[in-house]
């Protein structure tokens, strides 16, 4: 072969070399976002973020005494508030509530409008498709059935409340229990919001029953005289966990030491107790 041919062969071959690293651009990009992607899940910086913003921001559905209200004051108050005070300062970060209705919680927490949901809210099977869940920080004895004291005695078992109006706020578990165990042999109705809203409903007679947690019912029993528990009936034994974006693992990890700790010390204890004897002495 003569050189000159050479040159053109060598020429040839460094042209098609570097139209195939071109092409080969944009599947290298991808790759490396993937890769990027893939290191930013399994090494989460939720917390360093949350500390360089310099505060946590807490969703909750402040209508659902002691755990979160807001109180005489216009201040939000509650066992959950007290836990998220615990978790920004251990954060060492401010703390910010965000008050919405329960039903858009999850949503806020996936789409990152809140950084940590508390608002009493049970860890589900169902919930766990979108959000992750701490350890639990309180067990429940399940759900009460509420009714005017008057009529305590017409309510014994769920069959009784066959015909009724219930009342339940939308999107809790509490919801889910009416809807499936009463179907189409009572009317659901569902409220966004449950202290003052729903007792009030209940009080003008708009519903005959309502279905809450067990100790929402027990404070609202000694704060509204004219309400009484008529039964427990269905949900869950483990009551609330601190809800987290998806693989958050950091700052659940957070979150695990700051429960465990008030666990283990029993100032969880305390913050319950003195939080409940506080809403019904001042209340909301
Ligand atoms: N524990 C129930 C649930 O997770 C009800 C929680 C309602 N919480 C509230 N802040 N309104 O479905």
């Amino acid at each position: 072969m003569a050189a000159k041919n050479l040159v053109w062969v060598v020429v040839a071959l460094i042209v098609g070399l570097a139209a195939g690293y071109a092409a080969s651009l944009p599947i290298q990009t991808s790759l490396n976002k993937q890769v990027a992607d893939l290191q930013a899940k399994l090494n989460p910086n939720y917390v360093e973020k949350i500390k360089a913003k310099g505060v946590l921001v807490v969703g909750t559905s402040a209508d659902w005494p002691p755990f979160e209200y807001v109180d005489k004051n216009g201040n939000y108050a509650g066992i959950d508030i007290e836990i998220a005070k615990r978790i920004a300062q251990e954060l060492g970060v401010k703390l910010e509530v965000r008050d919405m209705k329960f039903a858009a919680l999850i949503e806020a927490v996936k789409n990152g409008q809140v950084d940590i949901v508390l608002a009493d809210m049970t860890p589900t099977a169902e919930r766990s498709k979108q959000v992750d869940f701490s350890i639990p920080y309180y067990f429940s004895k399940g759900n009460a059935v509420l009714v005017p004291k008057s009529k305590l005695n017409d309510f014994k078992d769920v069959t009784d409340l066959y015909g009724k109006k219930i009342g339940v706020q939308l999107g809790t578990i509490q919801e889910d229990w009416a809807k499936s165990a009463l179907g189409s042999n009572a009317q659901v109705i569902s409220y966004d919001r449950v202290y003052p809203e729903m007792v009030m409903a209940m009080q003008r007679g708009d519903i005959d029953a309502m279905v809450l947690g067990d100790t929402i019912a027990n404070v609202l029993i000694g704060k509204v005289p004219d309400l009484a528990i008529a039964f427990y009936a269905g949900g869950s034994r483990i009551g609330a966990a601190v809800a987290l974006p998806q693989g958050a693992y950091d700052l659940k990890y957070e979150v695990n030491k700051v429960i465990e700790q008030l666990l283990e010390s029993g100032d969880m204890q305390k913050i319950f107790d003195t939080e409940i004897a506080k809403w019904m002495e001042s209340g909301g």
